[in-house]
């Protein structure tokens, strides 16, 4: 008798020690579970990137390298997203930029399940027609998120790219060597077409090989280099009077779908060559100064 109470007693407390000891341990126990959790999913988005997000945003998702279904390499025509603008902090610059009030994983989120498809951004989420479910948007969207890291957000602000204030004052062009990077590795053919082909263009920017005879005349007392030179370090400060969206013509976004990073993608030679191909000129007039902002964006990661 008296040993069946000593018995009962010390089963009934090893019980309750051992219950303690796991009620001790669950939020650590949950916590290696969400995380293997999270690194499932993660692992899930990188597979879901590389077949699907990489031609456009690279392989590393810094836009800087791309390639087609066969392997050739193409200009990159999406936005960097391994980028600090976008990752770095709880209220990363682009949100402003975007105007968007919501949280960091929503902007991202949202922005791959809806795509913006007047910019070349393709709509992803089964909710809005495109190919990929919930829990897939949600792995892909972590997996973007997972390049937030201390390389990439930790260090002080690094100086941007300095640009000449006068485009006169870039080295002489080579129109073939800007024809060739046109394509590769900057892509901008992707939404211009051909300078010398009109019938390349569908989108979603503006026919370039207009220029030569119509640039001058976009903003007043520039020349024509002066206009493509601000042009494509800095999209916003104007915005060209018509795109072709799916073809037709159209009045062109704003703020700007041209990728605003060109000029940190770019060499003077690189844009050199790219004016002198628009324009078939190799030297420059210039009438006005282009400030480009020393440092206000952004720097991409190592490279
Ligand atoms: C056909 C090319 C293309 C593909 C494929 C593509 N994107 Fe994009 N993406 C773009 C372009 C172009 C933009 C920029 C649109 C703009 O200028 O507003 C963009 C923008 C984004 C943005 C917003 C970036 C910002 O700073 O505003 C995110 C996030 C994004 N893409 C994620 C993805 C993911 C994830 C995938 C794969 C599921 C993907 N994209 C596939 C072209 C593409
Ligand atoms: C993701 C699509 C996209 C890419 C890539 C792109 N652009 Fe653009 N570009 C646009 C859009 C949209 C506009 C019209 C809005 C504006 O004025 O910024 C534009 C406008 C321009 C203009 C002004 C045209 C006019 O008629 O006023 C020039 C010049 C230009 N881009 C040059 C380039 C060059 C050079 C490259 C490659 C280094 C390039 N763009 C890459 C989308 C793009």
């Amino acid at each position: 008798m008296q040993t069946k109470i000593i018995i009962g007693t010390i089963a009934f407390m090893l019980t309750m020690i051992i219950l303690g000891f796991i009620a001790l341990n669950e939020p650590a126990r949950l916590e290696a579970f969400s995380a293997a959790y999270e690194g499932r999913s993660i692992e899930n988005g990188a597979e879901i990137f590389v077949n699907n997000c990489a031609t456009c945003h690279g392989i590393d998702g810094t836009a800087t390298q791309c390639f087609d279904a066969t392997g050739a390499e193409t200009g990159c025509v999406g936005l960097p997203l391994n980028n600090a603008d976008l990752l770095c902090g709880n209220r990363p610059p682009r949100l402003d930029a975007m105007g968007w009030a919501g949280t960091k994983s929503d902007f991202i989120e949202g922005t791959i399940a809806a795509g913006r498809p007047w910019a070349g951004m393709p709509t992803w989420g089964q909710q809005f027609g495109g190919p990929l479910q919930n829990n897939e948007l949600r792995d892909v969207a972590l997996f973007v998120q997972n390049w937030e890291s201390e390389t990439l957000c930790g260090g002080e602000e690094v100086e941007g790219p300095v640009w000449p204030t006068r485009v006169s004052d870039l080295p002489a062009g080579n129109p073939e060597n800007g024809a060739n990077i046109y394509q590769v590795p900057l892509g901008c053919n992707a939404c211009h077409g051909l300078v010398e082909d009109e019938s390349t263009a569908n989108g979603p920017g503006p026919w370039l090989g207009a220029l030569a005879a119509e640039a001058a005349d976009r903003k007043e007392g520039y020349t024509d280099a002066d206009y493509i030179y601000e042009s494509i370090l800095l999209p916003n400060a104007h915005i060209a009077p018509e795109c072709l969206i799916g073809g037709n013509p159209s009045d062109c976004p704003e703020p700007s779908t041209m990728l605003s990073n060109f000029g940190q993608r770019m060499t003077e030679q690189d844009m050199a060559d790219i004016i002198a191909y628009i324009l078939g000129v190799t030297e420059f007039e210039s009438n006005v100064d282009v400030v480009y902002p020393e440092g206000s964006v952004a720097p991409p990661a190592e490279e």
